[in-house]
């Protein structure tokens, strides 16, 4: 059996698919590859691991509909066409869990460096303008005590939330679209309409799924509601906030600042005047990039093609 990675994957997932003899072909050059050039590779392979934003949509799968199952090495599935794959009998396999630390980590490292101008203050020394010690100019704002907002408490939010308590004794709502009782019952977090989310928090973090109901959710409407020493923080997926009214919103000092580990389009543009802001950073999607997170999901990669490739039941199957 052969399987095409349109990328680089942790050795350990490799390893796993050879010992199951399966024949591994790979992506090498450092750019995104195309649709068309996907399809191509795709041709005379049983199996695809995707790597990236690779674009499944249903003209993607009706030309591939000999693949016998496709492994996302990501946690989203928003670039899928999961409709379209149900219906040509292709099982699509992603990565939950295993990233939620390290993505989480991303969020509040945000946050932080956020809060205190890190990156903004850093670009400073870079550029030769470390000046003369002074108490009053660029200041930060301090988290304890305040109130995180998460929209979309899954794993990743529980664990974000985990931090902020831990850290700073944060007050934590959430919005859903279902009641997260684990996170009611071990962290105390309150369930709140996002109207109520949108107007109380000081810090919103989001991680929710890119669905059309949270495609441009965070527009002007809403940053226009949010307080304005509030932070927004997305290390989901860059169409969730409408970026043209974050910059404006955070150049009118609607609010206070923002920090992105995804951005739309990405990759960023180098004259996006976010990368400028007092308080804003921004990274470039390395939310589960972690060697031991990268293992974990290369591993899960694997298992999903093994199992796939034998017609059993993925272990994780969207
Ligand atoms: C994920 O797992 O969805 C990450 O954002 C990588 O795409």
């Amino acid at each position: 059996m052969k399987v095409f990675i349109s990328g680089n994957i942790a050795d350990s997932g490799l390893k796993l698919l050879a010992q199951n003899n399966i024949i591994v072909s790979n992506w090498k050059e450092a750019r995104q590859i195309t649709s068309s050039e996907l399809i191509d590779a795709c041709r005379d392979v049983d199996a695809l691991v995707s790597v990236g934003p690779n674009k499944l949509d249903a003209s993607f799968l009706q030309s591939c509909k000999h693949l016998k199952v496709i492994a996302l090495h990501s946690v989203g599935f928003d670039n899928v066409d999961v409709e379209e794959a149900r219906r040509l009998n292709i099982p699509i396999g992603n990565t939950p869990g295993v990233l939620s630390g390290a993505t989480a980590d991303t969020a509040f490292l945000l946050m932080l460096a956020v809060s205190r101008k890190a990156f903004y203050l850093h670009k400073k020394i870079l550029n030769g303008q470390w000046q003369n010690y002074e108490p009053t100019p660029e200041l930060g704002i301090e988290l304890h005590g305040k109130t995180l907002g998460i929209f979309g408490m899954g794993k990743i939010g529980l664990e974000m939330a985990k931090r902020c308590i831990g850290a700073y004794q944060m007050k934590v709502i959430y919005h859903n679209r279902n009641r997260n009782e684990q996170a009611e019952a071990v962290l105390g977090a309150k369930y709140v309409s996002f109207d109520e989310l949108i107007e109380k928090s000081d810090v919103i973090s989001v991680h929710t799924a890119l669905t059309p109901e949270t495609k441009g959710k965070f527009d002007m409407a809403v940053f226009k509601k949010m307080k304005p020493r509030s932070i927004f923080i997305n290390t989901a997926r860059g169409g969730i906030h409408n970026e043209e009214d974050l910059i404006t919103a955070l150049q009118n000092k609607l609010i206070w600042g923002a920090g992105l580990d995804v951005t739309n389009p990405e990759p960023m543009s180098v004259d996006n005047p976010l990368l400028n802001m007092e308080s804003v950073a921004v990274l470039p999607h390395i939310g589960s990039a972690t060697q031991e997170t990268r293992n974990a999901m290369a591993d899960l990669v694997a298992k999903n093609i093994i199992a796939g490739l034998r017609g059993e039941k993925l272990p994780h199957q969207v």
